[in-house]
């Protein structure tokens, strides 16, 4: 069986994909993880346990390399093509957090050690675990991630990763950083490690040296972002009315609506993002969740507008430093965008911010990266 292979091959035959050799390597070894997976018998099950020698399902794999080099692209075609159930793909952050707040729930009960019971709940929803970008850059979580992978893994839980460092250099300069060490070794002795990293930033080229701050608002720019969302998803343009949607979670448990959201890119309305009483968690919590945000719509601001300017300052200030890709359709360049007001002067430094953020440099940096 070559669930993984045989697609890889079917896209890059249909030119959708270009043939790349780090990605070749990869796919061989998904697909060596899916056989795996597909001899297992059902981890955990009674049978498993009974079959005390059986083989153990495969602790998983983690993907590792520069941005826009095909890692989510790999991990979404094997979360598909991988017949292992249950599974479950998830962002890295927001799997984190919710983590956080079985732990809190879990503390509140004093029963001990919270980790086991923990790692048996998660264990219990889902056998293979798709997690994107990981990404350790806190020491709460890296305080409990050897521990709770230790359980995870024992309870049979196949892992998939997909991270811009190597296991060596994740939670780098961290506080308490050697009591995160041992995350590291196990990552290193149970999963194949797989580096990705070939010459091309296939998302940089995509963009291909398009601009990403269309000014003025309009048909034109309309149609560049339509065209830029469109080569950043491989979503097919005739199908234009269908994009998905999605309910992003903000912590707190309020929700957010998020009118077109694929493959880690989200297109807002100015008027939504900050036309609307929101604030940090919100910004934050996009910044996060996507690795590129188009917004349409920015308007030239004036003093009456001093709501939505200092609510844009938030926003750019959370996707610039989570090293967010932005495209937008404003009424002004940057700098011209906010001239009068209350914060105005400030603003001078969102401008700056804006201006960077469409250099090469910038945008050849990986989502959330230090
Ligand atoms: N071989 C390829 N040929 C053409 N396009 C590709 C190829 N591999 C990936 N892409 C496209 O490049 C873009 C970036 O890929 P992807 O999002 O998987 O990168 P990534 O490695 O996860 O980056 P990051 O580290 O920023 O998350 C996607 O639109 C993807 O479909
Ligand atoms: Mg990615």
């Amino acid at each position: 069986m070559t669930a993984v292979a045989d697609r890889y091959r079917a896209l890059v035959a249909a030119r959708e994909l270009r043939p790349d050799r780090d990605q070749e390597r990869a796919v061989a070894d998904l697909d060596a993880l899916a056989r795996k997976l597909a001899d297992a018998p059902a981890k955990g099950s009674i049978l498993w346990r009974m079959l005390g020698k059986a083989e153990p399902p495969p602790a998983g794999l983690y993907m590792y390399g520069g941005v826009g080099r095909g890692k989510s692209m790999l991990m979404d075609l094997a979360f598909q093509r991988i017949a292992y159930e249950p599974k479950r793909r998830v962002h890295f952050h927001e799997f984190m957090a919710e983590v956080h707040a079985r732990l809190r729930a879990e503390r509140a009960k004093e029963e001990g050690d919270p980790i086991p019971a923990i790692a048996k709940g998660i264990a219990e929803e889902a056998k293979l675990l798709c997690f994107d970008e990981l990404v350790v850059n806190n020491s709460a979580d890296a305080m409990i991630l050897s521990r709770l992978f230790t359980h995870l893994l024992d309870a049979g839980v196949t892992v998939i990763a997909t991270s811009n460092r190597p296991p060596r250099d994740l939670y780098l300069g961290g506080l308490n950083r050697e009591l995160f060490l041992p995350f590291i070794k196990l990552l290193e002795e149970k999963l194949t490690l797989v580096r990705l990293d070939g010459p091309v930033d296939y998302r940089l080229e995509r963009l291909g040296g398009m601009p990403t701050w269309h000014v003025p608002n309009g048909p034109e720019a309309t149609a560049a972002l339509r065209e830029a969302f469109f080569r950043l998803t491989d979503y097919p343009p005739e199908d234009s009315a269908h994009v998905p949607t999605e309910e992003l979670a903000i912590p707190g448990g309020r929700t957010l609506h998020v009118p077109k959201s694929l493959k880690g890119v989200a297109v807002f309305s100015f008027k939504r993002l900050c036309g609307e009483p929101r604030g940090a968690a919100d910004y934050l919590a996009i910044a996060r969740h996507f690795h590129t945000v188009i917004i349409v719509g920015i308007p030239r601001l004036g003093p009456e507008n001093r709501n939505e300017a200092a609510r844009f300052v938030t926003l750019i200030d959370a996707l610039y430093e989570q090293k967010v890709k932005l495209l937008a359709a404003a009424d002004a360049e940057p700098d011209a965008l906010y001239p009068a007001g209350d914060g105005a002067f400030e603003f001078a430094r969102t401008a700056s911010r804006l201006m960077e953020m469409r250099s090469a440099d910038y945008l050849a940096k990986g989502h959330g990266a230090e």
